[in-house]
């Protein structure tokens, strides 16, 4: 017999996705669908520890389906990682009457989640990054936003590169994880992309560069992720010690990348994971994942989801640079 639970808690932790909004929504809609109360935990970890805890009602969450970064806030929390911050979580949890909870976070929040399930609390992980890191499902929410809003930056950014016969440097984040520079390069028709996956000499980005200056472009867009070595501003100082024909400006994206109304896929798939949360708590499940393998959701072992990270395939990274010409 599966033990009922009767209160939901939900998180949002690490870096904010955007969809996060919209999954929100549809775990406190389809709690309230299964006669279940949902309690919102404020910034993540570090409000479970002090307890700032509210009730989420039907109309506490309309209106933020197109909203970017998320309701609940976030944190990256240091108290958790101690043995006397998971205890005071776990007293919270129970004073609060929440016997399932949903995380939804990157890899160190879903680490969180695993280690409070080792401890007796039913959680389920959602994943929430723009990273695209996470081991055990193909998207995460937020990847599809940024990549929009990093394709957004790259065509502006060809624009005044044509005009000025430049190259353009581009650091997209990702954090060790090159996937957002491996898929901007595909679809930005970038020149050159260096991810942190694949060492790369600069004496090699150069002559990359060169080659398209003497096959006459009038632009040339290198992506560098986050993590990359050489990194977007050791390339720019390296290139400007050689002759390539472009002069290169350097462009960092950062934050802005993590915001923005979520795209239809976001909150699509924001929509189905939260969803089949509160559906796998229902069903007496805990500690796992819901990740998306091909268009179906499937549960993943946290322990498993967090044992690895996922990394950009290969074959993206050959055909960024076989396009590239
Ligand atoms: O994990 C998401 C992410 O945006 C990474 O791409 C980046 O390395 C990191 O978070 C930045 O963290 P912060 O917002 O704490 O500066």
């Amino acid at each position: 017999m599966v033990k009922k639970i009767t209160r939901i808690g939900l998180m949002t932790s690490g870096g904010d996705a955007p969809g996060m909004n919209p999954c929100i929504r549809a775990i406190v809609r389809t709690a309230i669908a299964h006669e279940l109360e949902a309690s919102g935990i404020h910034q993540g970890y570090e409000g479970l520890i002090k307890g700032t805890i509210d009730p989420l009602r039907v109309r506490d969450v309309g209106g933020i389906i197109q909203r970017g970064g998320t309701i609940l806030e976030t944190a990256r929390s240091e108290a958790f990682r101690t043995e006397k911050g998971q205890r005071e979580a776990i007293r919270q949890l129970n004073e609060e009457g929440i016997d399932g909870l949903i995380v939804i976070g990157g890899d160190g929040s879903l680490s969180g989640a695993h280690v409070l399930a080792e401890q007796g609390v039913r959680v389920v992980g959602i994943p929430g990054s723009i990273d695209n890191d996470i081991f055990g499902t193909n998207m995460s929410i937020g990847v599809d936003t940024a990549l929009n809003t990093i394709l957004l930056a790259i065509d502006r950014l060809r624009d005044t590169a044509a005009s000025h016969h430049r190259a353009f440097i581009v650091e997209t984040m990702g954090r060790n994880c090159g996937y957002l520079a491996v898929m901007a390069g595909i679809i930005g028709g970038a020149e050159v992309t260096l991810i942190p996956e694949v060492d790369q000499k600069i004496e090699d980005v150069a002559e990359a560069m060169e080659d398209a200056y003497r096959r006459g472009k009038n632009h040339c867009l290198v992506i560098v992720a986050e993590g990359a070595k050489p990194n977007a501003v050791e390339l720019k100082s390296g290139l400007d010690k050689l002759d390539v024909g472009f002069r290169s400006r350097v462009t960092i994206l950062g934050h802005i990348q993590r915001g923005g109304s979520p795209s239809a896929f976001d909150r699509l798939l924001a929509t189905r994971m939260g969803v089949r949360a509160v559906e796998a708590l229902v069903e007496g499940e805990s500690d796992v994942m819901i990740g998306l393998e091909g268009r179906e959701l499937v549960l993943v072992p946290l322990e498993e989801a967090i044992s690895k990270s996922r990394q950009p395939d290969p074959e993206y990274f050959e055909i960024a640079s076989m396009l590239a010409r």
